[in-house]
């Protein structure tokens, strides 16, 4: 008996963490792009990447542009992220950078 009821509580709790694991995870977001956005901004910034984001004529000024020109440019380097870890990768450039809603 005892033994079903912790079996029970460990299974809730992993369903409880794949559910949160579905939230939009910025530090995730942060990795996927360090891997795989960082160099090619760098180099068209001349070593400043992050003023693709911040430059004053940046193209992106909403959450659906943002949306759109991570999945562009994630399609474009043949990364083939999954719609959740493009979302990782928005939330992370959005609460860092553009701060849009
Ligand atoms: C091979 C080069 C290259 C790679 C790799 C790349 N980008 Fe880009 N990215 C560009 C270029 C070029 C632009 C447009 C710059 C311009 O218009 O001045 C751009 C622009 C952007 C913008 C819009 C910036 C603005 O003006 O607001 C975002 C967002 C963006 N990229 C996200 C990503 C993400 C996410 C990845 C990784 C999957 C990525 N990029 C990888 C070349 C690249």
């Amino acid at each position: 008996m005892q033994t079903s009821i912790k079996t029970l509580a460990i299974i809730s709790l992993l369903t409880m963490m794949s559910q949160t694991s579905l939230a939009a995870d910025s530090a995730n977001g942060k990795k996927l792009h360090n891997e795989s956005c960082l160099a090619c901004h760098s180099s068209l910034m001349k070593g400043k990447p992050d003023t693709i984001y911040t430059r004053s004529d940046r193209q992106v000024n909403s959450l659906d542009g943002l949306q759109k020109q991570v999945n562009r440019c994630q399609n474009s380097v043949g990364a083939n992220w999954f719609d959740d870890q493009i979302q990782d990768v928005v939330e992370y450039l959005n609460t860092t950078f553009y701060k849009t809603k």
